[in-house]
């Protein structure tokens, strides 16, 4: 008979920190190894290596509400449903453009002014969704991408999986945002801040890049552990403006945390920079 496994529950990650959800630094490789030769049978796409050197825009903007100067380069918003308003109005003016990636929900109702019967087939028509180890759900068979404006901004919509839209459409980053997603029930449950897609995602950061989110499919890591020189971990869900960790080469510091809406954790906004050589 089948039996259910036991799965972590998104909606209880205010529960205690939870060591065992750390990665030890010199297990992640071998972590990493093995999400991405899986990956790469799914789709014929590994992983990428971690970057030591991260890329440095030509240009950066000021950001008016937190006074931080953010490199010009994309905003990539993965598994965003219709959600789009929020991220054009709070990055539209400082990035270059905006990617919204959404395999099943958000270009279907994006594109409803796009006249492309490719653009509209039904969830099932649309991909077919697998869980591998470490990354979480991946959705194959998806494609195709369209432009449409919001908030005055022109934007992007891939009709795509979210981590392969990031692999094979994006170069580096200057704003990854991600919240209110979740494990099951319609979440996405794919795994962007735990510790192998944490180690992508932040090798993909332009200097000085912007990761904004509640903390979403974090799971137990999420809770209040930072990284250390020996841990992985993700993004602490209880860190004030200000607060600084370390990770690798790079320096994580928030420069923006909300307000707790519903039974979402704050949204907090981290920069990512090269730590200097004297250690700061
Ligand atoms: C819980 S909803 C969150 C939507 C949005 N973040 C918000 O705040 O309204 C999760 C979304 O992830 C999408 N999704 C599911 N699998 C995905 C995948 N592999 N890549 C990208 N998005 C995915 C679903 O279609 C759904 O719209």
């Amino acid at each position: 008979m089948y039996e259910e496994e036991e799965e972590d529950d998104d909606t209880d990650s205010v529960s205690p920190p939870d060591e065992e959800s750390r990665v030890r630094v010199e297990d992640l490789e071998r972590l990493r190894r093995s999400a991405s030769e899986e990956l790469e049978r799914l789709t014929g796409r590994a992983l990428p290596e971690w970057t030591a050197q991260p890329v440095v825009a030509q240009q950066s903007r000021r950001h008016d509400l937190w006074g931080i100067d953010i490199p010009v380069g994309p905003l990539f918003y993965p598994c965003c449903g219709t959600d789009t308003g929020d991220a054009a109005t709070l990055f539209g003016p400082y990035v270059s453009e905006l990617h919204f990636a959404d395999p099943f929900c958000a270009p279907h109702r994006m594109a409803r002014s796009v006249a492309r019967p490719d653009l509209h087939l039904t969830k099932g028509q649309r991909g077919t969704s697998q869980i591998l180890r470490e990354i979480g759900n991946v959705v194959t068979g998806a494609s195709g991408h369209f432009q449409f404006s919001v908030k005055g901004c022109q934007a992007y919509g891939h009709m795509k999986d979210g981590l392969l839209t990031l692999l094979e459409d994006l170069g580096e980053l200057a704003v990854f945002f991600y919240r209110r997603d979740s494990e099951g029930e319609g979440g996405s449950d794919q795994r962007w801040l735990r510790p192998v897609l944490f180690d992508v995602l932040l090798s993909r950061m332009l200097d000085g890049g912007v990761i904004y989110t509640d903390g979403s499919n974090g799971g137990g890591a999420y809770t209040g552990l930072a990284p250390d020189d020996d841990h992985v971990t993700s993004l602490p869900v209880d860190a004030n403006v200000g607060d600084e960790m370390t990770y690798r080469n790079r320096v994580l510091r928030c420069v923006y945390r909300g307000e707790a809406t519903g039974w979402n954790h704050p949204e907090a906004a981290w920069q990512i920079k090269l730590r200097s050589r004297s250690g700061s």
